[in-house]
């Protein structure tokens, strides 16, 4: 059997992978590439309007997964389909390494709408997060556009977007249902 003879060698790999971001990525080449991205989702990833999702503070990998299935077709959004053609692995990664460390936006929503779906949304917490935070391949919800996040939901529940997980949990909510979810992550 191979034994590991240096534990110090083991100790200085641990700490080099254990702290490593997923993926190799170059913020600044990312940072740069942004720029064709800024008109529709805003400076830094914050977006002015509900029809382009705010990408600040976003899941790397989930931002990784998603540019991947924009190109790959199987995400279907004709415009983004578009901007994600052209772009290579390691851009895709560079701007995922920046939008998922720029600061944390909230869209805002109706405050009642927003109390009404508060006790629903745990049973989303164990994915997207204690705090709607994300994490890895759950998006962040927090903060996002509610009508962005209630598009997203009722393309689950037609199947127009495939997920497992998603199309399962959605199909099961009503449109109300949907709106007092998506303001309450929408609020925070
Ligand atoms: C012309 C407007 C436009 C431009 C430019 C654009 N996007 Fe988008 N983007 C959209 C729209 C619209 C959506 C929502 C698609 C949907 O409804 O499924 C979107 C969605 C996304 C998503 C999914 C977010 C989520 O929460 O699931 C990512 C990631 C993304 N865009 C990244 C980018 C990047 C990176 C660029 C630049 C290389 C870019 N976009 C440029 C319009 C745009
Ligand atoms: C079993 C885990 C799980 C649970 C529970 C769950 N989700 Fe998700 N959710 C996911 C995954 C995984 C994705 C990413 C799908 C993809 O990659 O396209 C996602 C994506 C989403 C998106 C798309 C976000 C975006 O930026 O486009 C929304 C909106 C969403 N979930 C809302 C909810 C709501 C609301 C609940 C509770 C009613 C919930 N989810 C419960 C796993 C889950």
């Amino acid at each position: 059997m191979y034994t590991l003879k240096h534990p110090l060698l083991v100790t200085v790999l641990l700490v080099c992978f254990g702290t490593a971001p997923v993926f190799a990525a170059d913020m600044a080449a990312g940072e740069q590439k942004a720029a064709t991205c800024m008109g529709c989702h805003g400076p830094k990833g914050k977006s002015s309007s509900a029809q382009w999702p705010n990408l600040a503070a976003q899941q790397g990998l989930y931002l990784v997964n998603q540019l991947k299935a924009f190109k790959a077709g199987t995400r279907n959004n004709p415009m983004m389909q578009s901007m994600a053609a052209n772009l290579s692995d390691d851009d895709i990664n560079n701007l995922a390494a920046y939008y998922s460390s720029q600061p944390a936006v909230s869209a805002g929503a109706d405050a009642t709408l927003a109390k009404t779906g508060q006790p629903k949304a745990t049973m989303c917490l164990g994915c997207h997060g204690s705090s709607g935070e994300g994490n890895g391949q759950f998006p962040r919800l927090a903060g996002q556009h509610p009508n962005y996040l209630v598009k997203q939901l009722s393309n689950f529940k037609e199947g127009e977007r495939k997920n497992g997980h998603m199309q399962a949990i959605a199909g099961n909510l009503s449109e109300e249902e949907m709106k007092i979810l998506a303001a309450y992550f929408g609020s925070l």
